[in-house]
């Protein structure tokens, strides 16, 4: 049994098992069903190929040339200062790499320090749902409460007076998922302009996870909500090398803010793990500083296994929403009889040999997602070749 207040925690993260227990989270759960059964694992995100030769090398280099030690608080001056030139470069934001960044243990850890930070108890976070998991269990953590806007299958569009209607007198911060994970959408300028203006509105801070800004799919352009005006002064941008670069392991994430904000946050991110991934740091770097042609090619082969993989899942039943960006497709089970994705997950591999996540971990209104089904396709496109193969068992 998980005690006291950590039982609540683990609550608002579906964590918490039958008997009140610490329960394995459902990507623990497919994973370990996936090398069970030998079925190819399309639920956790996480490409099944190495990054650029540059950025591995650099890791390489620093780690041969003794870059082994504790780097500075705030992070590498080169990283900083390569944050700083690729927020000018892609989207002509002024950072100063000295006071208004700071590098976290990946995007993960940039969420929880900003939102222990800037939270008082009983302050109100306003969230899409779906959310990335560990959005529910820090907002927790600070005491803080979540009010979520649903995002509904097959479009995903927030509804503007649901997003009106979630701001108070207690919001505090809004934390904005843009490419979103699970479902795809990339948001558009006037919806981007709908949450700033009642940021500003309601005197919020907006604190944004861009970690798949790179991912966006048909020439799709991601907006870092930094840059509609007057939100520079009010928005936490927060990003991480783990998905542009193929190294999800490494965690080198970072954020960037006005400075006042970023000593806030640094206060806290110093008790969390005050510095990490030394030799990675430089590597993360001189990913940042390649060429424009890297970039589009990362989102041009993820937008070949979307393809692939849409086309797979359309063939063998499932209704589609094809994504703008991200690892991930959402697919609706409902179509092929199936009513609850978790059980469709847990028949998968027996069924077809492919392992999904279902969506209803991802929303507090478990109705919302009770169909939908999440897979990933940043994965080799022989991998994504034979998934779709195996599902069209599915129809057969
Ligand atoms: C929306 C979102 N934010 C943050 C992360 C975590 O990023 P990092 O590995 O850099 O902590 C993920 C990883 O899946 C994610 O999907």
């Amino acid at each position: 049994m998980i005690p006291g207040r950590w039982h609540q925690i683990a609550a608002a993260s579906n964590l918490l098992g039958p008997d009140g227990d610490l329960a394995p989270t459902i990507f623990a759960e497919m994973s370990a069903l996936a090398v069970r059964t030998g079925a190819i694992n399309l639920g956790q995100g996480f490409p099944d190929s190495d990054g650029p030769e540059a950025v591995l090398a650099g890791a390489v280099s620093a780690i041969r040339g003794g870059g082994n030690q504790y780097p500075p608080g705030r992070g590498m001056p080169e990283l900083r200062a390569a944050v700083a030139a690729h927020q000018k470069r892609f989207y002509g934001l002024e950072v100063d790499p000295e006071t208004e960044v700071l590098v976290t243990a990946g995007a993960t850890e940039a969420i929880a320090a900003t939102v222990m930070a800037l939270c008082e108890p009983g302050d109100e976070v306003v969230t899409f749902e779906p959310y990335y998991d560990a959005y529910a269990a820090v907002i927790e953590m600070a005491g803080a409460r979540r009010r979520t806007v649903p995002l509904r299958f097959p479009d995903f569009t927030p509804d503007p007076a649901a997003l009106a209607a979630a701001f108070g007198p207690r919001t505090r911060l809004v934390l904005v998922n843009s490419p979103h994970n699970p479902t795809g959408r990339v948001l558009g300028s006037a919806e981007l302009e709908a949450v700033a203006r009642l940021a500003m509105d309601h005197d919020a801070i907006v604190v944004t996870d861009e970690v798949y800004e790179h991912l966006t799919f048909d020439g799709r352009a991601h907006i870092p909500l930094a840059t509609l005006p007057g939100m520079a002064e009010r928005t936490v941008t927060i990003s991480s090398g783990g998905k542009t670069f193929s190294v999800t392991g490494w965690k080198v994430g970072w954020l960037h803010a006005r400075r006042d904000l970023v000593d806030a946050i640094t206060t806290v991110q110093q008790f969390l793990t005050y510095v990490n991934a030394g030799p990675f740091q430089p590597a993360v770097a001189a990913g940042l500083d390649l060429p424009g042609e890297f970039f589009l090619g990362v989102a041009g082969t993820l937008q070949a296994g979307r393809d692939l993989l849409v086309e797979g899942l359309q063939a063998a039943g499932f209704g589609v929403r094809v994504p703008e960006g991200t690892y991930f497709i959402v697919a609706d089970a409902a179509p092929l009889g199936y009513h609850d994705g978790l059980a469709l997950c847990r028949d998968l591999p027996r069924l077809a040999g492919v392992v999904a996540v279902p969506m209803r971990v991802f929303y507090d209104d478990q109705d919302a997602g009770r169909s939908l089904v999440r897979f990933a396709c940043c994965k080799r496109p022989e991998v994504l070749r034979e998934a779709a193969d195996r599902l069209g068992a599915l129809r057969r």
